[in-house]
């Protein structure tokens, strides 16, 4: 099974993209499924099908689900929130620590992962595409599973430890509430089900597909973008530049539009290679139902295998005594490395990842760490 992603800054062409890189599937023969973790529901507005939380055939052979956000697991969540944000209050636990806790990421986009999950897990799809959110939640979304494994590692072995140790005592004495036993396994669940779905994303069958317009302010979001998706560990294989004006015509407006546009693309070619770069023309009319999805699909991909399997090395590589990183376009001054037990933190420009080292490399110092050709490499000493 194939997992596609697409991401990109807001109203770039992310829908459409998705919607015709499954239509193009479909019409391969090859079981597709389309979800959109987006609350809008502009995916089933560009295939022309009402919205549904269920999967539906949109085509023959291209399932449509459009996430359904209600649905409440917020409830668990918000429980297990609470739960912790008050046990460490009471138990005077350094701010920091509490704090870590309360940025626990947001219920709706649990539900979008997890649902997503149970699709891959049905073995009924070959491909499944998934139309994220704008850029800043899809990063969100997509680092939530390491988030949580973070939080939830730490969390989950406190609630315990107290609940066990300390629960009928302090439940009395320093009116600490323990937690229902309910709680805690809720919790349990989500953490499995989270590290399911970032395998199942960060896997060797799952790529992201960059999506941006030929604009200088879309472009260095962009640029952002492939940065911290390498940081959290997905594997762009793909940049689509998507509304770029065809050239001719004897128009004012439109030659200084090819103009400029024609300066960006030399932009992105230079950012993103070795990346191919596909692009897609803007459209006389709005790409809407599968007929025009397809049409955009083969001008997206021409030559290319859109459903071939990802190749070239994966983000981070682990070996006996190093750690690299691939970190593109990240500017050395952008770049922290931190070490906190067996964890290593790096932050490129605002974003932030705790790895967990491996336990062969867990109890050894950092012996160097150097950015070099966009790699972070980080040796350990022997
Ligand atoms: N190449 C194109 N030519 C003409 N119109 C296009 C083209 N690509 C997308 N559009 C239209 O532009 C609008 C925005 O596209 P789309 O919904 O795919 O963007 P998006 O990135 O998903 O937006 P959002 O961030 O709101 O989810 C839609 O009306 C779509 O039909
Ligand atoms: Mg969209």
């Amino acid at each position: 099974m194939r997992v596609l992603l697409f991401t990109g800054k807001g109203g770039v062409g992310k829908t459409t993209a998705a919607a015709a890189t499954a239509t193009l599937a479909a019409r391969r023969g090859l079981k597709t499924l389309v979800v959109s973790t987006d609350t809008a529901h502009s995916l089933a507005d560009a295939l022309a099908v009402p919205p549904s939380g269920e999967p539906v055939e949109a085509a023959p052979g291209l399932y449509l689900q459009q996430v359904d956000t209600q649905r409440s697991l917020e409830r668990h969540w918000g429980e297990l929130q609470d739960y912790a944000r008050s046990a460490f209050h009471e138990l005077g636990l350094d701010e920091i620590t509490s704090e870590e806790v309360t940025v626990l990421p947001g219920a709706e986009e649990i539900i979008a992962l997890l649902e997503l999950r149970e699709q891959a897990r049905t073995g009924r799809w070959d491909v499944i595409v998934v139309d994220c959110a704008p850029t800043a939640e899809t990063l969100r979304l997509l680092a939530l599973p390491e988030a949580l494994d973070w939080h939830v590692s730490r969390l989950l072995p406190i609630g315990r430890r107290l609940l066990k140790a300390l629960g009928p005592l302090v439940r009395h004495v320093a009116k600490v509430s323990a937690p229902e036993e309910s709680v805690l396994s809720a919790g349990e669940r989500l953490h499995r089900g989270l590290m399911a779905v970032r395998e199942l994303l960060t896997g060797d069958n799952a790529s992201v597909r960059l999506v941006l317009t030929p604009e200088a302010v879309v472009v260095a979001e962009a640029r952002r973008t492939l940065t911290s998706l390498s940081l959290y560990g997905y594997r762009v294989d793909a940049v689509i530049a998507n509304r770029v004006f065809p050239a001719g015509g004897a128009d004012e407006w439109r030659a200084r539009w090819v103009e400029a546009q024609t300066k960006q693309l030399a932009d992105v070619h230079a950012s993103f290679a070795p990346l191919p770069i596909l692009t897609v023309p803007y459209l006389p009319a709005e790409p809407v139902g599968v007929d025009a999805l397809a049409e955009v699909g083969d001008a997206l991909y021409g030559e290319h295998d859109p459903f071939a399997a990802p190749t070239g090395e994966p983000p981070m590589r682990i070996s006996a005594d190093e750690l690299t990183l691939w970190l593109p376009l990240a500017d050395k001054s952008d770049i922290d490395l931190a070490r906190k037990g067996d964890e290593l933190i790096v932050t490129a420009g605002s974003y932030r990842r705790v790895i967990a080292l491996p336990a062969a490399l867990a109890r050894r110092t950092v012996a160097s760490a150097a950015l070099q050709d966009g790699h972070l490499r980080v040796t350990f000493e022997i």
